[in-house]
């Protein structure tokens, strides 16, 4: 099932659950709207240590809190909103050309992030005045 929140799409999960624990499953192209290229994930994370404070320039992303809680800042260059994840089966796409900034994680905090290609530093933003720039242009 898939809901709109505003500008930044969340997605959730088919879940199955029965006696013994709930199981979720994340199929490129099927259940996220890309194949899946590279799997990264945070832990050990910092409350007072936000990350992030960046936009990709082609690079599709799907972030799910595996455990714990997150919130995401959200800013495609006109609107701002931070997203709260804090369900195994509920995650976040991060399109191209989204600045986003990850702050709050709770402790233990897991953030799982699908994407749709292997890692390049040359797609990414990271000069907010940079991006601000390209998305208004
Ligand atoms: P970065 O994407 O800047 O992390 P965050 O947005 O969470 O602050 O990456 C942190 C470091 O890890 C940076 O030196 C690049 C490296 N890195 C990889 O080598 N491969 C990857 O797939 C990712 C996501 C990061």
């Amino acid at each position: 099932m898939t809901s709109q929140n505003q500008n930044f799409q969340r997605i959730t999960l088919n879940q199955v659950t029965d006696e013994r624990g709930s199981l979720c499953v994340i199929e490129g192209c099927k259940d996220i709207p890309f194949a899946i290229a590279r799997a990264y994930y945070l832990f050990g994370l910092d409350s007072e240590s936000p990350r992030g404070f960046h936009a990709h320039r082609k690079l599709r992303q799907f972030a799910i809190c595996l455990s714990g809680s997150v919130d995401i800042l959200m800013d495609d260059g006109s609107n701002r909103e931070v997203i709260s994840l804090s369900s195994p089966s509920t995650g976040l796409m991060i399109e191209p050309m989204q600045w986003h900034e990850m702050q709050n994680f709770s402790e233990g905090c897991v953030l799982l992030v699908l994407a749709s290609d292997v890692y390049d530093e040359a797609d990414y933003i990271r000069d907010y005045v940079e991006f601000e720039a390209l998305v208004n242009k």
